[in-house]
This record gives structure tokens, C-alpha cells and sequence, in this order.
């Protein structure tokens, strides 16, 4: 899915200006941006679409929330890199967990065969459109509805296990519905990073393999973190006060830093709010707790050597995380790619570079 990134139209030249993480591409001009002509306009609008997912339900259906996604089509080209990474050949069955739409059970269907995919969605309202949009389209896999972090053991086993929901856990039943050799592949996360992909070779009920990707998944529903707001945990409470040398910008939307940060600081997630136009380069650090009673803040000052903190709860957020954060640099700063995880029955291991490695238990 798509994060902070918006296509700019100039009314005067007709230019269009693209921030290019927006997509892949070979040639690009100006600072971060894709400048293209009309004419070439086109083509892009062409290539954007296949770059841009669907969101088509917030705060699952409820008419009063944050407007938080929680169902999608999911962007093409995320959908074909899942596709890619599973390893899927013709004939072999599949379990997709997260039906949504059906448009990633319809090419599965295509490559695969009707019959050998089975595609679960968890939301009874969305389930019905799922499976006529898959019947009018002319595909007929078998469409439940339910918890697809239980599986489908009346069709198990599969070869392969597809979640595109993310996962913080691993659940047993999916290990046990998958045949030896198989695979599980599903995006995987933390709170506090939950951007990565987990691939998984499943032998003896134990499934292992390394991160990798950069996927920006809703969560299963029933393993949600981050599903609240500053103002569902801060209720105008003084917490204690302090100050730190680490600036928020460290640690913000720095994926290796986030992810160990993650393994160690178990339900806590961080929310960057800019002062504004009033008080440029200023920023206030927010850390939430998935238990929404604790929280803690870091007023960052552009220029500044020192940062004022708030920490308020049962937990010391900002301390939990500040130890994480010098335990990384102490470790040697590793890199996300370096990390993998193991699950069996009794739980779900990350590991360090080899599977003996292991940094954190995450169940
Ligand atoms: C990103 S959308 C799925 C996208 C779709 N498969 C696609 O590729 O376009 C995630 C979907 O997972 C569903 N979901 C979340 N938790 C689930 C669960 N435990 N079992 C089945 N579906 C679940 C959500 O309701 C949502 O429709």
C-alpha cells in the first residue's frame, strides 16, 4: 500500500510531479520527483493505477471511528510480489487468508486452477461481495467465511498458506495445515514495525525463513496493535518529566532501528505530530501503548542538543525505548534483512543471522 506519497498536477504546464518511491523507474528528474509531460501523463496514469490499492472499508464498517483501513484491494504490484515470493506453480493448493475484494483470489485462480484455492474472509459483511465479485468474474474457488487464522482444515493440507493481513503471531493451525515443504508466506510485524514480509519453509510443524519486503499490511483482526488514537490513551494527564539527548528523528521512519525496537518494546507504536506552519521544525513524539493506559512524548526542537520528555502509565515508554535503541547500536546496528524467525507449537523465536542467533521470544 501506498504511505505519504501523492501524484501533484501543475495547472499552468500540465506537468505532473511524482514522488518516485511512488514506483520504480529507471530515469527520473528533479529532487525526489518523476516530472512527466502530458502525453506522458497517460502512460503513468496507466502505471499508477497498477501501483495504487483500494481501500473500500474503515473502522470495519462503523460510521464513528479514526477512519482506519480495514479492508482493501491491495496494491497490484504487492499482490504479484506476494504472489512472487510465494513460489505458487500451477496445481498446487493455496489458502489465502483475507478475501476482501477476490481480485488477488481471482489471479490466483487464474494461474492455479479454481480448485485448488480457498480463500477465507473474516468480515460477514464483506464476505458476500468477495464471492459474487469472483462468481461474475467467472471463478469459482471455494470462498469461507471465518477466521482464516485457524485455517481451513477441511481443505488442508495446502502448499501454500497466503496471508494479506499482517500477522504478529504465527498461529499453530496454520503450521499444521501446511504440507511438508510448503510454504507460509504473510506480512509480519511488531507494533512498533510492522513493515515486512515473513516467508516461511514449513517442515515438521516448524516453519522458519528471514524478512524481507516492505509491505504496509492491515492487521488480522485478531491481532491488532495501534488501533487507537493520541486522544483514545492522553486524557490531559502530567506525567513525569525528563529529557533525553536522542532525537525522535533517530529512531522515526528508520526501518532497521523500528524493527528491533519492536522485538524488544512488545505493544507500543510512535506517532510523529509536526507543529505546523506556527512553529517550523518542530515535532512533537508520541509513543502509545497497545494496553492504553501508559504514554510518553519527546518535544523535538530543530537545532536542539537535549529533548523534553513526558512519561505517564504503568509503563516508562520513552525509557523502554531509548534501551532498545542503544541495545541496537550496542549490537552493532543490524539491519532488518539480517533477522529471521522460527515457529513451532511452542512459539515464534526471531533470530539474529542464524537460527541459533535468537535476540527476542515474541510468543
Ligand atoms: C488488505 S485486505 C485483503 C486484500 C485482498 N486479499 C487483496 O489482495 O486485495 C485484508 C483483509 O483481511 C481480512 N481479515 C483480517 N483478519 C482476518 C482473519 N483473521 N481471517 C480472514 N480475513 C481476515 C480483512 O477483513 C480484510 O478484508
Amino acid at each position: 500500500m501506498m504511505r505519504d506519497a501523492q501524484p501533484r498536477t501543475d495547472s499552468e504546464t500540465g506537468e505532473v510531479r511524482v514522488p518516485i518511491d511512488l514506483f520504480d523507474v529507471d530515469v527520473h528528474q528533479g529532487a525526489g520527483e518523476l516530472v512527466l509531460t502530458c502525453g506522458e501523463a497517460r502512460t503513468l496514469r496507466d502505471h499508477l493505477v497498477g501501483q495504487l490499492d483500494i481501500v473500500t472499508q474503515v473502522d470495519d464498517g462503523a460510521s464513528d471511528g479514526h477512519g482506519i483501513p480495514t479492508s482493501s484491494s491491495s496494491k497490484p504490484s504487492v499482490m504479484l510480489e506476494m504472489l512472487a515470493l510465494s513460489g505458487l506453480a500451477p496445481g498446487e493448493r493455496v489458502f489465502e487468508i483475507g478475501t476482501a475484494t477476490g481480485m488477488n483470489t481471482a489471479w490466483m485462480c487464474e494461474r492455479l486452477g479454481a480448485e485448488n484455492v480457498t480463500t477465507m474472509e473474516y468480515d460477514e459483511r464483506l464476505f458476500p461481495d468477495g464471492r459474487r465479485n469472483l462468481r461474475l468474474a467467472g471463478y469459482g474457488p471455494t470462498v469461507l467465511v471465518g477466521d482464516g487464522l485457524k485455517g481451513s482444515p477441511e481443505r488442508a493440507p495446502f502448499d501454500v498458506i497466503l496471508a494479506t493481513c499482517a500477522l504478529k503471531v504465527v498461529p499453530e493451525a496454520l503450521l499444521r495445515q501446511v504440507r511438508d515443504g510448503g510454504t507460509i508466506v504473510a506480512p509480519f510485524g511488531t507494533a512498533f514495525h510492522s513493515f515486512s514480509y515473513l516467508k516461511l519453509d514449513v517442515e515438521d510443524g516448524r516453519a522458519r525463513g528471514r524478512f524481507t519486503g516492505d509491505p504496509d499490511f492491515m492487521w488480522a483482526r485478531q491481532q491488532r496493535s495501534r488501533y487507537a488514537a493520541v486522544e483514545d490513551i492522553y486524557n490531559g494527564e502530567d506525567g513525569t518529566a525528563g529529557t533525553t539527548r536522542v532525537s525522535p528523528y533517530e529512531l522515526w521512519h528508520q526501518g532497521d532501528t523500528e524493527f528491533w525496537i519492536g522485538l524488544h518494546v512488545p505493544g507500543v507504536w510512535a506517532q510523529l505530530h509536526q507543529a505546523g506552519e506556527d512553529a517550523p521544525g518542530e515535532a512533537t513524539y508520541w509513543l502509545l501503548a497497545d494496553d492504553r493506559k501508559s504514554w510518553a512524548t519527546v518535544e523535538f526542537t530543530e537545532g536542539g542538543q537535549e529533548y523534553a520528555t513526558e512519561q505517564y502509565g504503568p509503563r516508562r515508554l520513552w525509557s523502554e525505548v531509548a534501551d532498545a535503541y542503544r541495545s541496537w547500536q550496542d549490537s552493532g546496528r543490524p539491519g532488518r534483512g539480517e533477522f529471521g524467525l522460527t515457529a513451532t507449537a511452542h512459539g515464534g523465536q526471531v533470530w539474529l543471522r542464524e537460527p541459533t542467533e535468537v535476540v527476542a521470544t515474541l510468543w
